[in-house]
């Protein structure tokens, strides 16, 4: 695989992928498609733009004429696609976007993958396709039940990558990634807005009583997860990509105040999410059968990642405003503050 399509590539995860195999191989090129939406941003490949094996397109994946200019274009010969709109709290405001991008922008990169017969298709999806899990954990064969329109859209868009596996034999696999934390991760998400908030003095706002569990994983420990898959993963087949980090929100809010040496008085304990999905958890043997495993450990990655946004104010402060506050208002406004916890 030389020339690889990375699409959502100026997002979080993305654009940490890209940079991944840019150093981590010498042959390949990468070329991000990306329609730069309120979270898509220049700047996380602001480091890539001089490179010589890194091209960066505009384009929207629902738009078959720019997916097939960029396939042919670059000759590409796989996909991995990280596009998406990714926040649950979004999903909960304006769920259409998420069926257009997730679904159907799934389908539309599915039809150009079948024309020019690319080697790989890989789908980067999810944990949260499977639903809450009260205990255990979910293993690739397990029944998807998702709860959110967003892990509603991922489901389609995994279940339609199954169908052009098993109708057309496309060389495809999926990756079922769990809570990824890390540096250009947008700050609308958990762990950067408690960490921005709190260099600012400004209140964390933990939904219920913040007893809910994710297993957070650094980004790079994905994007390796997502790179064995993409080289020998077996077509046709899930893998869960989980960091094996089970923590509690409120207990993770409560490391980064401490890292920061900031009071517990800025927890705010604030109305939950609707459906919100108490515990995810995967079972990640399927992928470690392929020699993965994940490389970072939580405690010293998390205050990497906390210091990362101490240094890089230049990234998150310019996106702190305009929309970011539109979406902040609409998101946060309504809720009542249930307690503090001074
Ligand atoms: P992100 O929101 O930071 O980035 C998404 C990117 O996709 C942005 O650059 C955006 O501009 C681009 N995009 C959105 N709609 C597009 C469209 N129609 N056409 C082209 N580009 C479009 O998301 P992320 O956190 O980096 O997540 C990337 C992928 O990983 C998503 O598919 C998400 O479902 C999956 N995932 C995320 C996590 C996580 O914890 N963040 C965990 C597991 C899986
Ligand atoms: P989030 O980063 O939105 O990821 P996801 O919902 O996809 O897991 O949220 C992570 C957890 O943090 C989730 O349980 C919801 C919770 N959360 C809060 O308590 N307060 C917040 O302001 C946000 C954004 C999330």
């Amino acid at each position: 695989m030389k020339n690889i399509l990375v699409t959502g590539g100026a997002g979080f995860i993305g654009s940490n992928f890209a940079r991944y195999l840019l150093n981590k191989y010498d042959s390949c090129r990468i070329v991000v498609l990306d329609k730069l939406t309120y979270a898509g941003n220049l700047d996380n490949l602001k480091d890539l733009a001089g490179n010589a094996r890194f091209a960066f397109v505009q384009g929207d994946i629902c738009d078959a004429a720019a997916v097939d200019g960029a396939m042919r274009e670059h000759a590409i010969d796989a996909i991995v696609n990280f596009a998406a709109e990714t926040h649950v709290d979004r999903s909960l405001i304006e769920p259409g976007a998420f069926i257009t991008t997730d679904v159907f922008g799934t389908y539309v990169l599915l039809e150009a993958a079948k024309r020019f017969g690319v080697e790989r298709y890989l789908q980067v999806s999810t944990d949260e396709v499977y639903g809450e899990v009260a205990e255990g954990s979910s293993t690739e064969g397990d029944h998807i039940m998702p709860r959110s329109p967003y892990a509603a859209s991922k489901a389609g868009g995994d279940l339609m990558v199954r169908a052009y596996f098993v109708s057309f034999g496309l060389p495809v696999t999926i990756t079922r990634g769990s809570n990824n934390y890390g540096p250009f991760q947008y700050p609308e998400k958990f762990i950067p807005l408690f960490i921005t908030n709190a260099i600012d003095d400004l209140p964390l706002p933990v939904y219920g009583d913040g007893k809910q569990v994710r297993d957070w994983i650094y980004v790079l420990d994905h994007c390796e997860g997502i790179d064995t898959v993409l080289r020998r993963g077996e077509v046709g087949e899930v893998y869960n990509v989980g960091g094996g980090n089970e923590r509690y929100n409120i207990d993770v809010a409560g490391k980064i105040l401490a890292y920061l040496g900031k009071p517990s008085s800025l927890l705010q304990h604030v109305t939950d999410r609707p459906g919100h999905d108490r515990r995810y958890s995967l079972n990640c043997d399927k992928l470690k059968g392929l020699g993965w495993e994940p490389r970072h450990d939580f405690d010293s990655a998390m205050e990497e990642t906390i210091s990362w946004y101490q240094h890089n104010e230049w990234w998150w402060r310019k996106i702190k405003s305009g929309e970011f506050m539109d979406y902040y208002r609409r998101n946060y406004a309504h809720r009542s503050v249930l307690s503090s916890d001074a």
